[in-house]
């Protein structure tokens, strides 16, 4: 029996991987625009990392982490996010003793053990940026638009900014007393995950699915009503920058992360057309992670984007690989003599070329060529060596020319740059 691939683990093939290739180009180009630089953490980290950052009490670290020890017995976690890798990679660098401010972006593969469906895979693809050492709103508005800037360019319609702030640790703890306050008289209408949340994580029930929860959770006091002076302030400023320079958001006081670091501002980028995974892209603002994990009091904010999620919500517009600027039909031995390096010759100069290496009809040759769509095709047979000249047909629009073989090279270097 043949080998199969790990549920929820998928390949990424020719033919899709053009629309990877384009999105991840995109993102590296936005980003850079803004002044982030790219940074690459291993996909392997040591658990306590995520338990400390992610929080023991999240359904990614309580059931969906892939953990397991090494050879040396010590407990390693398949990264589940890319936030807490990036962290720890700033503190282990001193990245703050550089430059007061980091912008940086990384892209990868995740890992969850999740129950798979659309749009949910045990190992998935994340673009994140994140920015450590500004506290003002300023910057959260800009990541707005940083992100809402690549969906535009990546010309994704059907998606919608929501906004909500969590507070801090001055006022969420009151939030939270509100909140148990409220659910622990309806403990028996919740389902049984949220029965244990209430105690765990409360904010949490809030955005369960179970409809018997959701009608339950309906008329929750709002955490917009328990936040701070300092936690309002800072979420209406990011308002009004974002509503400066023309960013649409809706706000969801609904809208609680399922990772355990966020403060104050918080975000989602959600689309209707992916069934139950509406989350296309999320994040926010984590001031105590830096030194929680033992590094310097440093804030932070930031995102990630879900690639599978958007390539499934760019539906079939699909990128296509370039199409061959040239297929040459050699016919014998000595045909191919002649071909190979002038193809070689023409690659090195940047042209798309391709040719029959197997001694296949001319026939079926020119079915090859049709169907990579090259341009042009040249024809070399015993006729065309003798002769000294061979026909090129532009295959756009069905014409031919003819070719000296002495100065092939030069001559389809001419042709190809005219087009
Ligand atoms: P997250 O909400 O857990 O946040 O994930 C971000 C995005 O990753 C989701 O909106 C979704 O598009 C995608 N995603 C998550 N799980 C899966 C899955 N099982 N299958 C496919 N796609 C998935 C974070 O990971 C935070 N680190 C984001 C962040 C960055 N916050 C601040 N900086």
């Amino acid at each position: 029996m043949s080998i199969t691939g790990i549920k929820g683990m998928n390949d990424i093939l020719p033919g899709e991987v053009e629309t990877w290739q384009h999105l991840e180009q995109l993102a590296r180009d936005i980003f850079s625009t803004y002044g982030y630089a790219e940074v690459r953490v291993p996909v392997v980290e040591k658990t306590e990392l995520f338990c400390r950052s992610i929080g023991e009490a999240t359904d990614i670290v309580e059931k969906e982490m892939y953990t397991f020890s090494d050879k040396s017995n010590n407990s390693l976690t398949l990264r589940p996010e890319g936030t807490a890798p990036v962290m720890r990679s700033f503190i282990q660098h001193k990245m703050h003793t550089l430059d007061p401010v980091s912008r940086l972006y990384y892209m990868g593969p995740m890992f969850r053990y999740e129950r798979p469906q659309k749009g949910r895979y045990r190992q998935f693809h994340q673009i994140g940026a994140e920015v450590i050492g500004i506290d003002s709103p300023l910057i959260d508005a800009q990541v707005l638009v940083m992100l809402s800037h690549f969906f535009d360019a990546a010309g994704i319609k059907d998606v919608s900014l929501q906004i909500n702030s969590l507070g801090c640790p001055e006022c969420r703890p009151g939030y939270r007393q509100m909140l148990i306050d409220f659910l622990s008289p309806k403990r028996e209408t919740l389902c049984a995950d949220c029965q244990r949340r209430i105690d765990t994580n409360p904010l949490r029930v809030l955005d369960c699915k179970v409809p018997t929860c959701k009608e339950a959770t309906a008329k929750a006091p709002s955490i917009l009503d328990g936040l701070c002076e300092g936690c309002n302030d800072h979420f209406t400023a990011v308002q009004k920058h974002l509503k400066q320079v023309g960013t649409d958001y809706s706000i969801n006081p609904r809208m609680v992360r399922g990772l355990d670091y966020y403060t104050k501002t918080t975000f989602e980028m959600v689309t209707e057309n992916l069934g139950a995974q509406s989350a296309v892209a999320a994040g926010g603002r984590y001031d105590g992670l830096i030194q929680s994990l033992g590094g310097p009091a440093q804030p932070g904010i930031g995102f990630a984007i879900g690639l599978e999620r958007l390539v499934l919500l760019r539906g079939d517009n699909r990128i296509t690989l370039p199409r061959p600027d040239l297929f040459i039909a050699a016919l014998g031995d000595e045909a191919r003599d002649l071909a190979f390096p002038l193809m070689t010759s023409l690659l090195t100069k940047g042209f798309k070329i391709d040719m029959d290496f197997s001694g296949k009809s001319l026939k079926s040759q020119l079915r090859r060529a049709d169907k990579l769509q090259a341009r042009k095709v040249l024809i070399v047979g015993e006729g065309e060596l003798a002769d000294g000249n061979a026909p090129l047909r532009d295959m756009d629009n069905a014409t031919q020319k003819t070719v000296s073989l002495t100065r092939l090279a030069t001559e389809l270097e001419k042709l190809l740059t005219e087009g």
